[in-house]
């Protein structure tokens, strides 16, 4: 091992829970990872505790002025039993970028995907095997230094905790109805839309919950400037196939960059299917659903992992897309992703990652 963190076994490992009945986020391991930040000193002290809750102060800057970034990515269990990631380095990546924006100390790489290492290894036992499973992985940061001015943090708490889950949606591949929001904005120019931190989820909250009163599990986000043009779905990205070309927001600032966004664009361009990274006003969406163009529509992130739309509703108007049904580009996507994920189909891209 090359970095060295202390590990202390949990003297009450829990019973696992029983795999056809799991959910998304509500079940844990028995281990987390704890690694301190302090202005001097840097990143020290990693090591692998039993999980638990923590002792934090109530002046704590994460709990009044929201300091904090998170992470999400999975470890699978192959049929051969190797227990492997995918694309760690990314989430690494995409860690120091929030943090940059966040003003939170900058971590190692290398450091950050060994620790996640180290801790599936410990909880290995605790990845389900069952279709549409698997083992979340949920590093996060968060600013504890007690103090009440406005200003970053002196002190940061890295950790690591481990879910084993099913699919985010309780339908699975059952596609979703999705309800487009123009009251309420995500992001804008110059905000934190592209970064992974906490407040842009409490913040949209609000329309998340309209959209449930309406009968829909999800919202698509417009931009905040025009409310004219796509850009994500509330825990994902979006993907719109119309006519032949696949379609899905920029990164231009305000779009989270999703790992599973960029795997799916890759895996489109090496079947030689049209994918284009561009803005899409919904009046294009509405005009393509008007002439029978809008074929597929499709959320794409970690947790959604490929999740199909059967229903976009924009100003009460109802969209019914590929007749309410799972789409073929969606349904090969998820089954080429997963499957490279899991081990059962080949790893072309070379994208997986030993533990
Ligand atoms: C993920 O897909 O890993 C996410 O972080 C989405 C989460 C908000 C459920």
């Amino acid at each position: 091992m090359k970095y060295d963190f202390t590990i202390t076994k949990n003297p009450n490992p829990k019973t696992k829970p029983d795999p056809d009945t799991l959910r998304f986020g509500t079940e844990f391991t028995d281990h987390m990872f704890i690694m301190e930040y302090e202005d001097g000193k840097g990143w020290h002290d990693g090591r692998i505790v039993p999980y638990g809750p923590l002792c934090l102060d109530p002046a704590a800057v994460v709990f009044h002025y929201a300091q904090e970034m998170f992470e999400g990515l999975k470890a699978y269990k192959t049929p051969a039993g190797k227990v492997q990631l995918f694309r760690p380095d990314m989430n690494a990546k995409r860690t120091n970028k929030t943090n940059d924006r966040l003003c939170i100390p900058q971590i190692d790489e290398d450091l950050y995907v060994e620790a996640i290492k180290a801790l599936v290894k410990v909880d290995a036992d605790w990845i389900p095997q069952k279709e549409g499973t698997a083992l979340y992985i949920r590093p996060f940061i968060i600013a504890d230094e007690a103090f009440l001015g406005v200003r970053r943090s002196k002190h940061y708490k890295f950790i690591i905790i481990l879910s084993p889950v099913g699919p985010y949606y309780e339908g699975g591949l059952t596609p979703t109805k999705i309800y487009v929001e123009d009251k309420y904005v995500r992001a804008t120019d110059g905000g934190t839309g592209e970064a992974k931190c906490g407040g842009n989820y409490a913040a949209s909250l609000k329309a998340q919950e309209e959209a449930h009163e309406k009968g829909y599990e999800q919202i698509l986000w417009l931009d905040g400037v025009e409310r004219k043009y796509v850009e994500e779905i509330g825990t994902s990205n979006a993907f719109f196939m119309i006519g032949d070309e696949i379609i899905t927001a920029p990164l231009d600032g305000t779009i989270l960059p999703g790992i599973t966004r960029n795997s799916v664009i890759a895996l489109l361009k090496k079947k030689g299917i049209k994918v284009s990274e561009r803005k899409l006003a919904i009046d294009e969406v509405v005009d393509a659903y008007k002439n029978g163009q809008f074929k597929e529509m499709f959320a794409s992130g970690t947790a959604a992992v490929i999740s199909p739309v059967g229903e976009l509703c924009y100003k009460g108007d109802s969209m019914i897309i590929n007749g309410g049904g799972i789409g073929p580009v969606a349904q090969e996507l998820y089954d080429t992703l997963y499957g490279i994920q899991t081990g059962t189909v080949k790893d072309d891209m070379d994208w997986t990652v030993e533990v």
